[in-house]
């Protein structure tokens, strides 16, 4: 099946890694595909499983996807236009504080908000208000109703959810991709919120599980050392790098590792 391209900018989009995780999932492609940090939706709409379950923390993310789901046709003004994106920012905001943020109009709007605001962050401030500042693009393509329509095949027979990933029910039948918020060595924090705490959590949750599984992150040292202590076989290979404000080239170190699956040469060249 053909892939489709994500509809949203998300930060760690993995659409690079699509053609090597294709080869692993051709072994796998009966089970149900399972990504509890589905972010935007870049891999599975490359791989385009029959059944899948699709998770990720932010809740607004995943109201978008079901309204997309159930056939999406904005009823919004879309422009690039500093005035309208504030005053769409607005109404977003107003619509989760009146308890309708899943609605097709929040929907319709954090497509927008998204597209158009600084970097395609999605940012909240302590009241919950959603605060990115506009993105002065030169030019955005909005997708139509048409172009919404097409995604609408493709999400038929998938799930999707929002909570931490341990919430999730996972069979032995199963095949699960993660790909949580890369481990960012040397700050107590991570920007995302998700601590050295959450990595271990998340390596201890995994290996519980019976089914066929693989892991990406950024290849610390202490995250490389985590996956193989846990059993995990890993490699490690280059990602594309975006060009940061300093210019920085610099491709990034990526690592895959995985579990409970044989051959175990799938991902040699
Ligand atoms: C690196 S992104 C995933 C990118 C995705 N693979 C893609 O190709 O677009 C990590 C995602 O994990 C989500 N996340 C953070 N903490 C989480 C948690 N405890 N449980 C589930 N999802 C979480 C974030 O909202 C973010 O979308």
């Amino acid at each position: 099946m053909e892939a489709l391209k994500p509809p949203l900018k998300w930060a760690g989009g993995k659409r690079w890694l699509v053609p090597r995780l294709r080869r692993l999932w051709s072994l796998f492609r009966d089970r149900r595909y399972v990504e509890p940090f589905v972010g935007g939706l870049a891999v599975p709409l490359g791989l385009r499983p029959r059944r899948a379950l699709l998770n990720d923390l932010n809740p607004h993310l995943i109201h978008f996807y079901r309204h997309l789901q159930r056939g999406l046709a904005p009823q919004i003004a879309m422009r690039n236009d500093s005035a309208l994106y504030y005053a769409h920012r607005e109404r977003f905001n107003a619509l989760i504080c009146s308890g309708h943020a899943d609605s097709a109009e929040a929907a319709a709007l954090f497509y927008y908000l998204n597209r158009t605001g600084f970097n395609g962050l999605c940012r909240f401030n302590q009241q919950g208000e959603f605060n990115v500042p506009f993105g002065r693009y030169k030019r955005i393509a909005y997708m139509a109703a048409d172009d919404f329509a097409a995604y609408r095949a493709a999400l038929t027979g998938w799930t999707f959810l929002h909570g931490d990933f341990t919430r999730l029910d996972i069979h032995e039948e199963d095949f699960i991709y993660v790909d949580p918020p890369y481990d960012v060595e040397f700050v107590s924090y991570s920007k995302e919120g998700f601590s050295w705490d959450d990595q271990q959590r998340l390596v201890s949750w995994l290996t519980q599980l019976p089914c066929p599984m693989v892991a990406s992150n950024q290849a610390t040292d202490r995250i490389l050392d985590l996956y193989r202590q846990h059993g995990f076989t890993v490699r490690t290979l280059l990602a594309p790098r975006r060009i940061s404000s300093s210019g920085d080239r610099t491709p990034a170190l990526e690592m895959l590792a995985w579990r409970n699956i044989s051959p175990r040469d799938w991902f040699e060249d």
